[in-house]
């Protein structure tokens, strides 16, 4: 018996998690790992500066669990491991993911989204034709279908691909490729769109995390145009759940659109976690740190999604209130003020002064 073999007659599924040390991937496996012993797990992650390896403590040594740390956009060290271990799922989640970074610096988007996802999906093509059943679920974004107007309409899993900015171009074109390999080969595919998740762990160039972390450094908050963008928001352990269960009953080849339905204008919610956070910290007046900058070069004005597909055929529904959620959220950022230092490392920094000093400058 090969090692491959072995590992097959140990676990009951193999699967690989790219982007595991990232926000989502990170949240996904503290749920996942637990939840089922007789699975195992590799995260495989070249760490950038987005992943955060202590966001993993709570598994690290669980038997079930493994860290490859690679890049996806290098094909040999992915055919190695692909070769270790004898994948029955890839739940794909690595990705350059920062629509602002992808503004200033598109090219490691091109990179990891795209090049990344190929490389995966040919060594998921070689194992399904060699008759190893292998179901690849590439985890992507309502932002592909671009963005919306004031007339209530919603993105659906047959809206026509629009994507704006370099980060959603970049998805766009692995999310072809993903339809591709299920047209042309067969390949047991499945496409997840969710729209913009929060919660524990999100790397805080992100808006809900940066405005906690520029609350409590009584920092400028900034808010690009006139705040009255509107983005849709889901919990992550929400997106977690229904990963789950696509991942066990999704239909080969579908997409699923994954919505919260908590659609709100950006500034509205910014001036919601300013009180949540003064109120939890027993203070008054963050709002008074908000300002607004230049607006966002090529700035999608709305996203929603009807996500009744999957709640219908996989059961799924957000099982967190709104204001539930962002609670236990702030909370999170409050009892882990370790994990966000270790993120605003010089690199935040850098990235914080191109991105916003003369936009704060001239506000
Ligand atoms: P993230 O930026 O927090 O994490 C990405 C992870 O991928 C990091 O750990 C990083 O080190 C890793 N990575 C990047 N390039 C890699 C490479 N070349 N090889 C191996 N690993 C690499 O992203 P996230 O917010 O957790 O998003 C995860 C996925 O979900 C992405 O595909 C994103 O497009 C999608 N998504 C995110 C959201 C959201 O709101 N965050 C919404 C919808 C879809
Ligand atoms: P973001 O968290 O970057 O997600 P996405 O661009 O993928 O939707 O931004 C969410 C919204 O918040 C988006 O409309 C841009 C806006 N935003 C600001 O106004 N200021 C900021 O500093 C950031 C990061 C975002």
């Amino acid at each position: 018996m090969n090692s491959g073999e072995m590992l097959k007659d140990k676990w009951t599924k193999v699967i690989a998690v790219t982007g595991g040390a990232g926000f989502i991937g990170s949240n996904l496996l503290l749920h996942l790992v637990p939840k089922y012993p007789d699975y195992l797990f590799v995260n495989i992650d070249c760490l950038t500066y987005a992943a955060n390896l202590s966001s993993l403590t709570g598994i690290e040594g669980a038997p079930n669990y493994r860290f490859k740390r690679l890049s996806i956009g290098d094909y040999l060290d992915l055919e190695r491991c692909f070769e270790e271990f004898p994948f029955d799922v890839v739940l794909h989640l690595a990705a350059e993911s920062h629509v602002d970074r992808s503004i200033y610096g598109p090219s490691d988007f091109v990179e990891t989204n795209i090049n990344g996802t190929f490389n995966l999906l040919e060594l998921a093509r070689h194992r399904h034709e060699t008759g190893r059943g292998i179901r690849f679920i590439h985890v992507s974004t309502d932002e592909v279908y671009g963005s919306l107007g004031d007339d209530g309409s919603f993105f659906s899993e047959s809206s026509p691909y629009r994507p704006s900015s370099p980060y959603s171009a970049t998805k766009a074109g692995s999310d072809h490729l993903v339809h591709s390999y299920i047209k042309t080969y067969g390949l047991d595919a499945i496409i997840t769109h969710s729209c913009n998740n929060f919660g524990p762990r999100q790397f805080p160039e992100k808006l809900i995390p940066l405005v906690i972390n520029n609350i409590l450094n009584r920092r400028e908050i900034p808010v690009y145009g006139n705040g009255q963008n509107i983005r849709s928001w889901l919990y992550v352990f929400d997106h977690c759940r229904a990963l789950d269960m696509v991942l066990h009953n999704g239909q080969k080849g579908a997409t699923y659109l994954i919505g919260g339905g908590n659609d709100i204008r950006n500034l509205d919610l910014i001036q919601r976690l300013c009180r949540m956070v003064d109120e939890k910290l027993g203070i008054s007046g963050s709002e008074r740190l908000i300002t607004f900058i230049e607006d966002r070069l090529g700035h999608d004005y709305r996203y929603a999604l009807d996500s009744s597909r999957i709640r219908s055929e996989l059961g799924w529904k957000p099982a967190y209130e709104f204001d539930q959620a962002l609670e236990f959220t702030i909370q999170w950022y409050l009892e882990h003020q370790d994990w966000l230092n270790s993120c605003i490392s010089g690199e935040y920094m850098k990235y914080y002064d191109v991105n916003y000093k003369r936009k704060l400058a001239e506000s």
